[in-house]
């Protein structure tokens, strides 16, 4: 299915690379921690630059003349010809894998039918899961390795990865390492997060205390111990996870040593952005519905606000979270996809720019600064990837625009030239 041509010059590439007439570059340099407020304008743009990679991480920024300047016979020099390079995307909310899709429940609402009718006739998630929990691991890679060659494609170089379409131990541990094999076997950098609060499986409907049990004393030890998962998720909506189950899940998974990340107030507000501040946790993701004083929650205890307006549009809502109350309220906003086969089927980064713009009123730059800087922080990654400094991890783009803005204005189109990831190509030819 997937293309093999895509993973070529994953492995071959050793020579110091230096990129020279960018119209544009883009880097995001600035204040070691999430940008708040103006800072989200600030991009670092160095006109006419240049770059200087070595061994997988950036060694200089700075003008074309001087990075120029600093060739020899060694050096591979890439010519950008006028084009702009940012840091790759750093996607900070996907679900990744998952067997099948949705097309059939994609035409079910084109006719009417709304998501939650949907799942509550035992589809939805729970169809994925189905399809999922039939899959072996090896068919999971396999499409997840399409779907990390769309992502490379559009620009993204790192996905925070979530599992939650197995819902049984051994279903999820199957699915954790699909994205522990897709990490290795591709150039794209995947951070691991357990949802096994995803939903609760029918076998459980009539006895959910057993289930979050079941995840509290199963499931995470068992992710813990095998080290399969950096962060625990949990779904906390009024018919999903109540608030009440998400502080036990989330609690239990503190003490085993995972960051915490929440799908909060998407569907209502159902008390989810207040309990992400109770319990500080890294993230508070969605947010549509979220009011002012949980974002003074979420303010006070510094959690990131994770915006997905992707999911909003493909289920055809008008209600977007309230992104410019965000940054006013001094919120580290972040942006991702959520990918996912049913609210957001969808891994482009450039696709949410466009949506951050027109339906968000963020400005381009703030835009850029919630899909690269921000979101590292927010996948405890700062300091190594989100930005284009010395020192730090080799993941950039060249797209084929003169002017970073054209990256959401152009919308419905991938506008990577080149994609780099740890200083190797891996999108685009050496042509
Ligand atoms: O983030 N909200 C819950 N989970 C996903 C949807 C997953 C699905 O529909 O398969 C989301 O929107
Ligand atoms: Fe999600």
């Amino acid at each position: 299915m997937l293309s093999a041509s895509v993973f070529m010059s994953y492995a071959n590439e050793s020579k110091p690379v230096a990129i020279v007439n960018c119209s544009q570059l883009v880097t995001l340099a600035g204040p070691a921690r999430p940008r708040v407020g103006p800072e989200l304008l600030a991009l670092g743009i160095v006109s006419r630059g240049g770059l200087f990679v070595r061994d997988g991480l950036i060694e200089r920024v700075g003008t074309s003349a001087e990075i120029e300047a600093s060739i020899d016979s060694s050096t591979t020099v890439v010519d950008a010809g006028g084009r702009v390079l940012l840091p790759g995307f750093v996607d900070a909310h996907t679900h990744p894998v998952f067997a099948g899709t949705r097309v059939d429940e994609f035409e079910e609402r084109s006719r009417g039918a709304t998501y939650q009718e949907i799942a509550a006739r035992g589809g939805g998630i729970q169809s994925t899961v189905n399809r999922t929990r039939a899959a072996g691991v090896d068919e999971l890679v396999a499409t997840g390795r399409r779907y990390a060659d769309w992502f490379l494609r559009g620009g993204t170089t790192t996905v925070e990865a979530k599992s939650g379409y197995g819902l049984s131990l051994e279903d999820e541990l199957k699915i954790l390492r699909a994205i522990k094999r897709l990490d290795d076997e591709t150039p794209l950098r995947y951070v691991p997060t357990f949802l096994g609060a995803h939903s609760v499986p029918p076998e459980y409907r009539a006895r959910r205390d057993e289930y979050v049990s079941l995840i509290i004393e199963e499931m995470l030890p068992q992710v813990a111990r095998q080290k399969l998962a950096e962060y625990c998720d949990v779904f906390c909506e009024e018919k999903v996870f109540t608030v009440d189950e998400s502080w036990r899940i989330l609690s239990a998974a503190r003490c085993h040593g995972l960051g915490l990340r929440m799908h909060a107030d998407q569907l209502s507000l159902s008390g989810g952005a207040k309990l992400a501040a109770e319990l500080g946790t890294v993230t508070a993701d969605h947010l549509e519905h979220t009011d002012a004083a949980g974002m003074e929650a979420l303010k006070q205890a510094h959690v990131q606000p994770v915006l997905l307006p992707g999911s909003v549009y493909a289920l055809g809502s008008s209600r977007y979270p309230a992104a410019r109350e965000m940054i006013d309220a001094g919120l580290a906003v972040v942006l991702a996809t959520d990918f996912n086969p049913g609210s957001s089927p969808t891994p482009s980064m450039t696709m949410i720019l466009s949506l951050a713009a027109t339906h968000m009123k963020m400005t381009p730059a703030e835009a850029i600064s919630a899909a690269t800087i921000n979101a590292a922080y927010s996948l405890n990654r700062g300091d190594k990837l989100g930005s284009l400094e010395p020192g730090k991890i080799a993941d950039f783009v060249i797209h084929d625009a003169e002017d970073y803005r054209e990256l959401g204005y152009f919308f419905g189109i991938e506008h990577p030239w080149r994609v780099y990831a740890q200083g190797k190509l891996s999108h685009g030819s050496h042509g």
